[in-house]
């Protein structure tokens, strides 16, 4: 399978060093492409892909790339998303698939169309801890769930947004704190509940950083099921903490953040489910060039196969919509200062 990184900036880096752990299971980082010439070379020079752009359309008109990793900033991962679907391409799309539920639902409508293989990276969702709590979850091991949260505490200097001219943006960033870095634990939160959210109410603030969106929210979710889901995000909590992730049931207890599980308690020891391995440290709370590869690895090797076996990736588009969803909610909340449906 021969890869195309499109954009190769800070996450192009994780993506070239995933591809070099798959290299034995037959993926191969071919080609770089970056609108900043110098960049794509350099990126092709040190990570030794063959073929270099400077223009995506020439990646997507090369019939000898089979797969493009879409690295560009947030708010045109869909243009460049439906034009590869329509070129033929299998895709891997780093989060957010985009930045509002419109921009999603109409790359979901062009990957429905053209039948092409899409895969959205929400690297936490490989973590084995999260897949055993979402099987808890479904088999019933908490009991009812009363209260879930996730506490997503980032540092990001004002240097880490001044950058690069589309951090911090609405325009292609589509907000902060929670956009950004906090999209991933709100997906897993949600993904690992497995729930629907039915109202929620939030508040979004810039506090510190010279930036246009949010550098701080809150929000508390009313989750169909009956609980209740908080919500803590920043980019300016020094020095930046490990993503924490809170399951309290009538049943059980789980909580773990990036360097472990803290609890994994069960009312009924004799049935409760087996405490996972931890798992890979997933890094980046505080400098984003830290983000572990763990995840990734495992991504770009099931789309891979996806491809080759023709079958779904494990994250699908329809998939990945969810956390934005909740996001825009959440920015739409603190705007009205009403609670918002979904
Ligand atoms: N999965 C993760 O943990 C993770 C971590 C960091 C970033 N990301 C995501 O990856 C994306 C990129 O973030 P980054 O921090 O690497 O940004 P970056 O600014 O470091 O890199 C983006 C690169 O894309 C290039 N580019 C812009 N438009 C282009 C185009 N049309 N064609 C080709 N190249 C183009 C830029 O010149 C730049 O080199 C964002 O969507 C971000 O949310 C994900």
């Amino acid at each position: 399978m021969n890869f195309a990184i499109i954009g190769c900036g800070v996450i192009a880096f994780t993506h070239a060093k995933a591809l070099k752990a798959l290299k034995d299971e037959g993926c191969t980082l071919y080609g770089a492409c970056d609108i900043i010439p110098e960049k794509a070379d350099a990126y092709a020079a040190e990570h030794g892909a063959q073929r270099v752009y400077y223009d995506y359309h020439d990646v997507l008109a090369d019939p000898a790339v089979d797969i493009v990793c879409v690295c560009v900033p947030s708010g045109t991962h869909g243009e460049i998303c439906k034009a590869a679907a329509k070129a033929g391409k299998a895709i891997v799309c780093e989060k957010p698939m985009e930045i509002t539920p419109e921009k999603i639902a109409d790359v979901i409508g062009v990957i429905e169309q053209t039948h092409a293989k899409m895969q959205c990276i929400f690297q936490r969702r490989m973590m084995p801890v999260a897949i055993a709590v979402r099987q808890a979850v479904r088999e019933g091991h908490f009991g009812k769930i009363c209260l879930a949260g996730a506490d997503l505490k980032y540092y990001r200097d004002q240097a880490y947004y001044n950058s690069a001219g589309w951090r911090g943006t609405w325009e292609l960033d589509g907000g902060g704190a929670l956009m950004n870095q906090g999209v991933h634990g709100i997906d897993l939160i949600l993904w690992m509940l497995g729930g629907e959210v039915e109202t929620l109410s939030g508040s979004a603030k810039t506090v510190s950083r010279h930036i246009p969106v949010e550098d701080t929210a809150a929000a508390v979710l009313n989750m169909k099921q009956g609980g209740i889901c908080v919500i803590q995000g920043c980019t300016t909590a020094y020095p930046g903490f490990s993503s924490t992730f809170y399951i309290h049931g009538e049943k059980g207890t789980v909580v773990f953040n990036d360097e472990g599980i803290l609890e994994w308690r069960f009312l009924d020891e004799s049935t409760a489910p087996v405490r996972p391995d931890a798992g890979e440290r997933v890094g980046g709370a505080g400098d984003p060039t830290k983000i572990g590869d763990y995840g990734h690895i495992c991504l770009l090797r099931d789309i891979a196969e996806a491809v080759r076996d023709d079958r779904a990736p494990a994250i699908p588009p329809q998939e990945a919509a969810l956390a934005v969803r909740v996001i825009c909610a959440i920015y739409e909340s603190s705007r009205t200062g009403r609670p918002v449906a979904l």
